[in-house]
């Protein structure tokens, strides 16, 4: 018998008996009253209903549902690629022109996920505090806030920056930023707010205990970010300053364009729920998820959902024909993000299977060798089915895309800095100051271009001295 002092604990208590997860007890005549006090604030806090929806779906093998999903009858979906034609180029400058138009009006706020635990990565600390620029380290929340300080110069107008963390690195951001002087954002333009967190589940549909006071739980993945941003009175707080589009990307990607004018008037001339910019996919194997269209409902299809027949399927070009990788940088209407976390659409969840620590019988803290449990989580790119209209909008990878998911090796901080370096050599390449090359065609040296010295290659040429000369060093950089 599990005795606690309130009567709304009791019926909580019980509940989780009755829904089968009396083993969250198995150690309770061992604590003593805080270690009491913490489980049972973690059992008010958890959906249980959710939990034991979860739980059974994940026993009887379910797949997500959500509109689309029809993987076998899916088609290439149309796409804009990069303007080549002077017809296609003069489009673009009048969308980028309405992008900036926005931009000015103030209508325009960035919302960036990093509530990630950056297992792959393995950094001791928030992933957006991993340091990053080729030279002066900065990191990669300090290229995004100087981006958005940056677009605030250039059109007056500082649009908002969201963060969403999660429990396990809020607090760190939050400090990460205070000692950094909020990169000199207003704070009325910043807000953090964390996600929520699940617990895991074994084969059993149990839920897992990290310790035996303490049931294991990790964040409800990127698409968790609508409900909270809501919950934390963002959605309000941008409907309030007059937002009407929401940036979103990933804090991992440092050649992020963000709100980028040319993508924004595409996205808003369209009239447009959700949009994506796409990258091809560098070869088959690459593990990119991959837009398609089942009926009208655009998707993304996770790598591994991919059939390798549709993967390697060619078009008359000899190019793959579902070549359209997700770059997780999307445009959202703020409109439509408020009809979602109305309950209006509801996203997916998928499930994971992972190796989670875990106790075992006596209590002992166990690494498992093999996946033991399944996390579930939700996709902020379940969102697009629900889009009566979208964009998508091709960017070139090396322009745009280079994100830090390893250690080592692709999508590595190695690799992302090299890119960084590359970016900045054909910027001021193009303004005739030439860089060294190496025979994998990569510059010889260090090059960094800050974001308020220039946030892009246009800007760098207006005020790049062309006579300058690379040395192997060359930092250039504004306060
Ligand atoms: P990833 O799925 O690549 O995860 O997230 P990750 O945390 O960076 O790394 P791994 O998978 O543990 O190695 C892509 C982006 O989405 C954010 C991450 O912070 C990153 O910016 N994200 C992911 C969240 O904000 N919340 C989540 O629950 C998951």
């Amino acid at each position: 018998m599990i005795g606690v002092e309130s009567a709304a604990d009791q019926a909580i208590v019980e509940r989780w008996i009755h829904a089968g997860q009396g083993h969250v007890f198995r150690f309770w005549d061992r604590f003593g009253p805080e270690e009491r006090e913490g489980l049972l604030t973690q059992l008010r806090r958890i959906p249980l209903d959710l939990v034991e929806d979860l739980a059974e779906k994940h026993l009887q093998d379910e797949v997500p549902a959500g509109p689309g999903r029809a993987i076998e009858v899916c088609q290439p979906p149309p796409y804009i690629p990069g303007p080549t034609t002077p017809g296609e180029k003069a489009k673009s400058a009048l969308r980028r022109k309405l992008g900036e138009e926005t931009l000015a009006a103030g209508r325009v706020a960035v919302l960036v996920v990093a509530g990630g635990q950056g297992t792959r990565l393995g950094f001791d600390g928030p992933k957006g505090t991993l340091p990053i620029a080729p030279i002066t380290g900065k990191s990669l929340f300090a290229l995004v806030a100087e981006k958005v300080r940056a677009l605030g110069r250039r059109h007056g107008v500082v649009p908002g920056l969201y963060v969403m963390t999660s429990p396990t690195n809020h607090d760190a951001t939050i400090r990460y930023f205070h000692d950094a002087n909020d990169f000199r954002l207003d704070p009325d333009r910043l807000m953090f707010f964390s996600q929520k967190t699940l617990p895991a589940v074994d084969g059993q549909g149990k839920v897992l205990l990290e310790s035996p006071a303490r049931i294991f739980e990790s964040p409800d993945g990127h698409g968790g970010a609508v409900d909270a941003l809501a919950e934390a009175g963002g959605l309000e707080r941008m409907r309030r300053q007059g937002v009407e589009q929401v940036f979103y990307c990933q804090v991992d990607n440092p050649l992020v364009r963000i709100a980028d004018p040319l993508f924004l008037g595409y996205h808003i001339h369209r009239e447009a729920q959700v949009s994506t910019k796409v990258v091809l996919k560098r070869d088959v194997q690459e593990k990119v998820g991959i837009l398609a269209l089942s009926g009208d409902a655009l998707q993304v299809l996770e790598y591994s959902d991919l059939p390798a027949g549709m993967a390697n399927e060619t078009d008359e070009d000899g190019h793959l024909r579902f070549r359209l990788g997700n770059t997780a940088i999307h445009v959202f209407a703020r409109s439509f993000l408020e009809r979602v976390s109305s309950g209006e659409f509801h996203l997916p969840y998928h499930m994971a299977r992972k190796k989670i620590p875990t106790i075992d019988e006596e209590g002992n803290p166990t690494v498992p060798a093999e996946p033991n449990g399944v996390k579930f989580e939700r996709f902020v790119f379940d969102l697009l089915p629900y889009a009566a209209k979208t964009v998508l909008l091709e960017a070139r990878r090396e322009e745009e895309f280079s994100p830090v998911k390893n250690a080592e090796g692709d999508d590595s901080p190695a690799s992302a800095r090299r890119d960084l370096v590359n970016l900045f050599g054909r910027w001021l390449g193009r303004a005739g100051i030439e860089t060294p090359r190496d025979e994998g065609g990569n510059v010889k040296g260090l090059l960094e271009v800050g974001p308020l010295y220039a946030l892009d290659e246009e800007e760098l040429l207006l005020k790049v001295d062309r006579n300058l000369r690379f040395e192997g060093r060359l930092l250039l950089d504004e306060d």
